[in-house]
């Protein structure tokens, strides 16, 4: 397509695309929004190529009117361990229940989105994938699974379905198959691929001095940046890795700190200590990565541990391992070419961090609270990368790479009234600053209540100043706080939620739109256990009806999360 003359492009543009593959149906599944921006992209520009196209969210189609769908296009994230993301739920069970009508009318393809560090990478895309052949649709191009580098791959996709779907319409509409869809932006808008440099305005640890917790509260300049976001949005920081771990793990491969080495794809050469500090994830052992070592040390034992049979050691020896530690176990010093290594190692991705300012109560900032991640494993202490980067290295004035990550299934109810029940415990509370801050600003008349928890009153409180001025002046309605490690017995959110439950109950019914954010496995699970142990206990409901009524209530976007 690159070196079709631009005049045919043109021309092709506005060129009707011929009755046969008129119609598309775009369908997203999203839990962060990445694969809801690239529907709507890809269903823009396949309407300026003329296709007819109808773009929704998996949880708003209609499954009985798949039958009828000519051309099908899925973009589709996976969630936790290799999960569906919420608002896929619904259309995933669907199609893979017995009611699943068989497709052999259908034309479609799949692009999945994931995190290569998970061990079931893309699942939730290849199984779409894999279940529409079975009900006899045609793949129009083969699924595209994507790291969470994801544009490139993603553009390659679409241009990939673009031509695939133009295929048989008259010539001159071939050029638009084929146009190309990737950003050519002038650059001036700031995002993943291209991140803002904004500045460190505030780096506080929130924690008293005692706390088992470290937890930064970092304010950060957006100025000049014409980056927007609402509360409920996330921000993305590339981190570096810790020049001592990089130091380290040179040494145990027998490398020169100074030998340059690529550094990403772009083609440009940096002294290897520097781009493993800067470009490189070296924290993160995955099956795939393994594979390829085994590759470039045959002799050294790795490829052993990937045979047939040993799977679960295999599992247990990436968990909570880095580089440094292959290097180590495996012999690896001498090896391998520094040059051949970086080759096999993945761009240190972002970190999605939720966003704790409102941006109408600090214009030009954001905020994130962060916690610092340290813990012991195999004999050594492990530190998360961009946590313990910005609690330890860096400091006001410095500048950090970040860019904003919407979530539009995290976002305040429209109608200010609407009451609005928030329940984040640790860290969780962060998008509840923003929440309030908003309210605050816009004068919503809506009631709040906020349920926050963490080991102790006085040391663990984060942001106790703020919710109480908020209390105070009514923006916060109620707030119940549960401080696990202050008695004898462990009390959690979802104890304050059920001993509440008759007027939580009340919230509910009156409308109130319930978020929850923090740790996934465990609170999140637990407190969704409490909101159906309260609709059975106050509301008289069966189980079965309680968790109807939960559903019910994401699909309407009442009850929504942000959890991880
Ligand atoms: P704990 O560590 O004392 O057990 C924020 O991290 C708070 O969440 C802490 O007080 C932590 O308590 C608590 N927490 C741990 N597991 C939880 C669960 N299953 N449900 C709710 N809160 C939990």
């Amino acid at each position: 397509a690159a070196s079709a003359p631009a005049a045919v492009n043109v021309q092709a543009a506005t060129a009707p695309v011929s009755a046969a593959a008129k119609d598309v149906t775009v369908l997203f599944g999203s839990q962060t929004d990445n694969a809801r921006g690239l529907a709507k992209k890809f269903a823009k520009k396949l309407e300026e190529s003329g296709y007819k196209v109808s773009l929704s969210a998996m949880s708003d189609f209609k499954p009985n009117t798949l039958k009828k769908l000519e051309n099908l296009l899925i973009l589709v994230s996976t969630h936790g361990e290799g999960e569906p993301p919420d608002n896929a739920i619904s259309f995933y069970e669907f199609l893979h229940s017995k009611r699943a009508p068989e497709l052999s009318g259908l034309r479609y393809s799949v692009l999945a989105l994931g995190d290569m560090s998970y061990e079931f990478y893309c699942q939730t895309g290849k199984d779409f994938d894999k279940r529409l052949e079975e009900l006899g649709g045609k793949r129009l191009v083969p699924r595209a699974d994507c790291d969470v580098d994801f544009e490139e791959p993603a553009a390659e996709w679409m241009n990939a379905v673009t031509a695939s779907l133009g295929e048989g319409v008259p010539a001159q509409s071939a050029g638009t198959a084929a146009a190309p869809l990737a950003d050519t932006g002038a650059g001036t808008e700031y995002s993943r691929s291209n991140p803002f440099c904004a500045e460190v305005l505030e780096n506080l640890n929130l924690n008293g001095r005692g706390s088992d917790r470290e937890t930064r509260h970092i304010e950060l300049s957006l100025e000049g940046s014409n980056l927007k976001y609402e509360p409920g949005d996330s921000l993305g920081v590339f981190p570096e890795n810790h020049p001592g771990l990089v130091d380290e793990f040179i040494e145990a491969m027998g490398w020169q700190p100074q030998e340059p080495v690529a550094a990403g794809k772009s083609g440009g050469q940096l002294p290897l200590r520097e781009a493993l500090i800067r470009h490189y994830e070296i924290t993160v052992l995955t099956k795939p990565l393994l594979e390829q070592a085994a590759g470039l040390a045959p002799g050294s034992g790795i490829k052993e541990l990937l045979a047939p049979g040993r799977e679960q050691e295999l599992r247990a020896y990436i968990q909570d391992r880095d580089l440094l530690d292959l290097a180590q176990d495996y012999h690896l010093k001498g090896i391998i070419p520094a040059g051949d290594f970086v080759k096999i190692l993945r761009k240190i991705p972002a970190r999605m961090y939720s966003i704790s300012s409102s941006p109408e109560a600090y214009p030009d900032e954001v905020h994130l609270t962060v916690r610092a991640v340290r813990y012991e494993s195999q004999g050594r202490d492990r530190y998360g990368v961009c946590s313990t980067l910005l609690a330890e290295r860096v400091q006001a004035g410095d500048k950090l790479p970040v860019f904003i990550q919407s979530n539009s299934n995290f976002k305040l109810p429209e109608n200010p009234e609407t009451p609005v029940i928030m329940i984040g415990p640790g860290t969780g509370v962060a998008p509840f600053r923003a929440f309030l801050g908003e309210r605050e600003e816009s004068g919503a008349a809506g009631k709040t209540w906020l349920f926050y928890g963490d080991q102790h009153f006085s040391t663990d409180f984060l942001y106790q100043v703020e919710w109480q001025r908020w209390l105070k002046e009514g923006v916060l309605t109620r707030m119940d706080v549960a401080f696990s490690r202050d008695t004898d017995q462990k009390v959690y959110v979802q104890h304050r939620m059920l001993e509440k439950a008759g007027e939580l109950y009340k919230w509910l019914r009156e409308g109130a739109a319930v978020y929850v954010c923090g740790d996934e496995k465990r609170m999140a699970h637990d407190v969704h256990t409490a909101l159906a142990t309260i609709l059975e206990r106050e509301g008289g409901l069966s189980s079965e009806e309680a968790a109807e009524y939960l559903t019910l209530m994401q699909q309407q976007k009442r009850y929504q999360r942000d959890v991880y």
